[in-house]
């Protein structure tokens, strides 16, 4: 299957991007990060494809999906990974957190769909984004307010594309607490974030149930995805949640 993966350069995207490549699939790695990209093609294995991509440009989007298309030959499935969520409180957030935050999470999402809807049609492919119980299982968890917004957002999104293009599978993967592999497979969600904030809010989250006591491996994350590309011709699959079942007390 010639897949496409955004976000591959760490993290759930990298684990997605090689676990598929594993599987067998003919993989092309998006992200910004060339280093971190070219690393993970060594793991993916022979014949993966590496272009730069940057989700805030609509130049780099339609460039680099033209480019993977050309190298895998077509595009059977697209898997959009990049998200980010700064950690603040709504009234500290300003106009450019806004901004980048949706830049990354929902436009960006958009604009790849974009580039690669002409190459799906044609092969009656699917596209699959990963989303958050954040922005749909959960109410939006204090501090985390945009992106939980912005993850909202996505999963309309999602629908919208279904609406005006039938003939491509289109998956919302909504995400529980998960770890990335390790080193640079790891997560960088949470880098750069306020320790004195976090120390304030992580309670809330606790005392609410937001957070279910321990982390998902990714290999189920990425088997999950591997099920549902692999069926993605026959079956719809709008959306499914994939997180670990709750500890209980
Ligand atoms: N980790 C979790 O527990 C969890 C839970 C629920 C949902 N999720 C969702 O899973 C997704 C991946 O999260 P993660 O934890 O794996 O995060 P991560 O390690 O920070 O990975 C984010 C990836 O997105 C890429 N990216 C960010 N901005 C980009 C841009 N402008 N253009 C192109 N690529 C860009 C990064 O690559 P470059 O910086 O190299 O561009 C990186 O490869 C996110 O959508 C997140 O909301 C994660």
């Amino acid at each position: 299957m010639r897949t496409v993966v955004v976000g591959a350069s760490s993290g759930l995207g990298r684990c997605i991007g090689v676990g598929l490549a594993r599987r067998g699939g003919h993989v092309a790695l998006l992200a910004r990060r060339r280093e971190r990209l070219d690393d993970a093609a060594k793991d993916a294995g022979p014949g993966t494809l590496v272009v730069e991509c940057d989700v805030t440009d609509a130049a780099s989007c339609r460039a680099a999906i033209d480019e993977a298309a050309a190298g895998l030959g077509g595009i059977d499935a697209l898997v959009y990974t990049p998200g980010i969520g700064p950690l603040k409180k709504l009234v500290d957030t300003d106009a450019e957190t806004w901004r980048s935050v949706f830049d990354t999470n929902v436009t960006g999402a958009a604009l790849v769909t974009a580039a690669a809807v002409p190459h799906l049609d044609e092969s009656g492919g699917c596209a699959v984004y990963l989303s958050s119980v954040s922005g749909s299982v959960t109410p939006p968890w204090p501090g985390l307010g945009a992106y939980a917004v912005s993850k909202a957002a996505l999963d309309k999104m999602v629908d919208a594309w279904r609406g005006e293009h039938p003939g491509i599978g289109f998956t919302r993967v909504v995400v529980g607490d998960c770890a990335g592999g390790e080193g640079d497979a790891m997560t960088g969600f949470p880098m750069g974030w306020d320790l004195d904030l976090m120390a304030e809010v992580h309670p809330i989250w606790v005392s609410r149930n937001y957070l279910s006591g321990t982390l998902m491996d990714v290999e189920h994350l990425v088997a999950m995805v591997h099920a549902v590309l692999d069926r993605g011709a026959t079956l719809s699959v709008p959306s499914i949640t994939v997180a670990p079942r709750p500890v209980s007390p």
